[in-house]
């Protein structure tokens, strides 16, 4: 069947059910759907806001009974989420994407800034499946650590550790994440780094997976509109984000260098640096 014509990619109104304050710019919003509730942990949905925008958002919680997006306020479409109400309702389509694929072992996963909520499922599943599981936690200020205390919360359950670093030095170590990556990947061996944030940022996780020879999948970010493999605006060298991604592992970004995190694309095709 074509991806046009697939139950996921049908249009379907949802009420919001819940809406939690995350950090001063982040909300989730909590609704209810079927095909949401079977999604895979690091999928996406289309959000459309009527009059304003279709946006992707990750799943930041997927389960049975409920299922959740966290949005940024970033742009107009995301603004006018944020005025968004319990009782008000969205369009989505979705979920869509590959998802994280779950190995085995000793697992580092790195959150910064919003990505961070895109992870939650993930770490959701790790613990489910008692994975040793060791969350490095970044962004630019306290006020900005998404998901802290879900993640506290949950680690205990398989002796996981957390630890967290800000850029102003408000919270746990000063300065940026990955030099936190780098000294845990110097001292102990890992079986795979997940990863969602700043492009740049999964960038040198990228470096770092090569320098320590560890497995690595990070979550990408492109422009996207149909998010069904057909338009193309989300292409990064060979790949179409939507549907090849949003997760790439290691091997697969190290052939699209040039690109990613240095450029992404403008919705005219233009390139634009990051
Ligand atoms: C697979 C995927 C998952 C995402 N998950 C989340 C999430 O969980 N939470 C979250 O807050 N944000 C997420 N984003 C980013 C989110 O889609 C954009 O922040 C949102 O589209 C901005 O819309 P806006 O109208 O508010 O801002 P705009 O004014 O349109 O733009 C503000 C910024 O957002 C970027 N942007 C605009 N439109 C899109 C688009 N259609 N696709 C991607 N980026 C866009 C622009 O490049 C610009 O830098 C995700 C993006 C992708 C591709
Ligand atoms: S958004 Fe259309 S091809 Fe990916």
């Amino acid at each position: 069947m074509s991806a046009y014509l697939t139950a996921a990619n049908r249009l379907r109104i949802v009420k919001i059910e819940d809406i939690q304050q995350e950090t001063p710019t982040v909300k989730s919003f909590t609704f209810k759907d079927d095909l949401c509730s079977k999604a895979k942990p690091g999928q996406f949905i289309m959000v459309w806001i009527p009059d304003v925008d279709e946006v992707p958002m990750s799943l930041s919680g997927i389960s049975p009974h409920a299922c959740s997006i966290s949005v940024k306020k970033v742009g107009e479409a995301t603004k006018t989420l944020h005025q968004r109400k319990i009782g008000d309702y969205i369009g989505i389509r979705g979920p869509f994407g590959n998802g994280f694929r779950i190995g085995k072992g000793k697992v580092m996963v790195v959150g910064g800034g919003t990505g961070t909520t895109a992870l939650m499922p993930l770490v959701g599943s790790l613990v489910e499946e008692n994975f040793k599981v060791t969350f490095l936690l970044g962004a630019k200020t306290k006020n900005e650590l998404v998901s802290r205390d879900r993640i506290q919360a949950l680690l205990p359950k398989v002796a996981g550790r957390i630890d967290v670093a800000t850029e102003d030095g408000s919270c746990g170590s000063e300065g940026v994440i990955t030099d936190l990556a780098e000294k845990y990947l110097n001292n102990e061996e890992f079986d795979m780094i997940y990863t969602c944030g700043p492009e740049r940022m999964m960038y040198k996780m990228l470096l770092l997976s090569e320098r320590f020879q560890t497995p690595l999948q990070a979550s990408l970010e492109r422009l996207m509109r149909c998010a069904i493999g057909i338009c193309g605006t989300c292409v990064i060298g060979k790949f179409r984000v939507c549907r090849d991604g949003p997760v790439f592992t290691g091997e697969q970004l190290s052939k699209v260098k040039e690109e990613f995190g240095h450029f992404k694309r403008a919705f005219n095709g233009r390139k634009v640096k990051l």
